[in-house]
């Protein structure tokens, strides 16, 4: 492939300056390492306001100089033992063909590899919204190319799965609303190359809405699932034995007493053997919930409030690390305002670790977060609606640090 080539040679020749559109759309980001000293991260001064020229009021302009005035060029928690040691954006401010991007997924596809997909079109629920793929190798990202699409109808949340097998799923939405979609998805055998015919879920199984499912030992996939239809707002767990040809649902999962509740499950397993799923709420009731299932899934309590506030302030995602932790990333006052906590009992309790973005007049929403092969942390999130943000957080437990 030509075209994958000559990104890989602008990949390498960092210090290439192209200035057609088109080329502008070419130059890629190279991811720096933090072990350099004064390595500035220069994927950290691309995006549209990423400089931080801009207003500048109260934590946000104490977050932003922290990202920029490192001695290191990183933001970290010493004493939590996290930090950022690297950032960037998965295209350059205005390079990509569409004005409008939100909801992404990540999923490292081999060591050092990574896809990434989100939607992409004149804005959330236009017509002309399609799914879009990314891959992140070498430290660089490749341009945008599409998933899918559907003349004249929407496409919403994609999710990115890989099973053991190396089978990729992608599970998205399309419909022209929220109330009104339906669940699809495409398979990949190639590692994101190539792309089965779309596949529509049976009826009333959407997928996962927004995060990633858990794979179980006894080879069940668990989806998170959520309905936002009139005045009704609750998850459902949707199960599949056979890589997403034949579902259960179980549910629903509701917070008692409340019509619009819960929704985009994030589910993960407990030390002791529970299924539990941490869950954005609607405005009026202000927390991250979290629901639990002692029978693998099939019955759940009630949701119950964590002490994370989400005034629906926007999507979560979190991460269920190797040695036990439990990582979520989340949006508290508002969408100007993301974070990161850490919990070391199943979401029981939880300590704030860092504040990834703070500016009230800007949007960093929507998170994805995984564990890599490398134990290092990947998280994608929406940038202002223009851009997908990519970090990596280490912590000192690993990586030598
Ligand atoms: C963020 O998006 C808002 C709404 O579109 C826009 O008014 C604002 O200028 C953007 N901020 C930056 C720094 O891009
Ligand atoms: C991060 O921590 C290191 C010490 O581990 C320190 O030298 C550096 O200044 C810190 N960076 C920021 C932005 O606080
Ligand atoms: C750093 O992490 C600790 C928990 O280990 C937390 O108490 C503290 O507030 C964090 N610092 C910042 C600046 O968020």
């Amino acid at each position: 492939m030509g075209l994958l080539s000559l990104f890989l040679f602008l990949c390498a020749s960092s210090g290439l300056l192209l200035d057609a559109p088109r080329a502008l759309f070419l130059r890629l980001h190279k991811g720096t390492e933090s072990a350099g000293g004064s390595t500035r991260f220069r994927e950290n001064t691309q995006g549209k306001g990423g400089g931080g020229g801009g207003g500048g009021q109260g934590v946000h302009s104490r977050a932003r100089r922290e990202l920029d005035s490192g001695s290191d060029g990183i933001t970290n928690n010493s004493s939590a033992g996290w930090k950022i040691v690297r950032q960037g954006f998965t295209f350059p401010a205005g390079a990509a063909p569409f004005n409008s991007c939100h909801a992404s997924t990540i999923v490292e596809v081999e060591r050092g590899n990574f896809l990434v997909a989100y939607f992409g079109g004149s804005h959330e629920g236009a017509p002309d919204v399609k799914i879009w793929l990314q891959r992140y190798s070498d430290g660089c990202w490749q341009p945008p190319w599409m998933a899918d699409e559907q003349p004249e109808v929407p496409m919403w949340n994609p999710v990115l799965f890989q099973l053991p097998s190396r089978e990729l799923l992608l599970f998205y939405k399309i419909g022209q609303e929220v109330q009104k979609w339906s669940g699809c998805m495409k398979r990949s055998v190639d590692g994101g190359i190539t792309w089965s015919d779309r596949e529509q879920l049976p009826p009333g199984i959407l997928g996962p809405t927004k995060n990633k499912p858990i794979l179980l030992d006894d080879g069940r996939l668990l989806c998170g699932s959520s309905v936002e239809s009139w005045n009704s707002w609750g998850a459902w767990l949707e199960v599949t034995t056979d890589c997403g040809r034949s579902w259960r649902k179980h549910g629903p999962i509701y917070i008692e007493g409340e019509t619009l509740g819960v929704i985009q499950p994030v589910p993960y397993l407990t030390a002791g053997g529970s299924v539990r799923m941490l869950l954005r709420s609607f405005e009026n009731i202000g927390y991250v919930f979290m629901a639990e299932s002692e029978n693998g899934g099939i019955t759940w309590s009630f949701a119950r409030p964590t002490e994370l506030p989400n005034p629906n302030s926007g999507g979560i995602d979190g991460v269920k690390l190797r040695d036990g932790r439990l990582l979520l990333v989340y949006n508290t006052v508002s969408r100007g305002v993301l974070k990161f906590a850490s919990s070391v009992d199943d979401g029981d309790s939880w300590v704030e670790i860092m504040t990834l973005e703070e500016d009230l007049d800007m949007e960093f929403s929507y998170p994805a977060v995984i564990q890599a092969a490398d134990e290092l942390i990947h998280v994608t999130y929406t940038y202002n609606r223009t851009q997908i943000k990519h970090i990596v957080l280490q912590h000192s437990d690993v990586g030598g640090l």
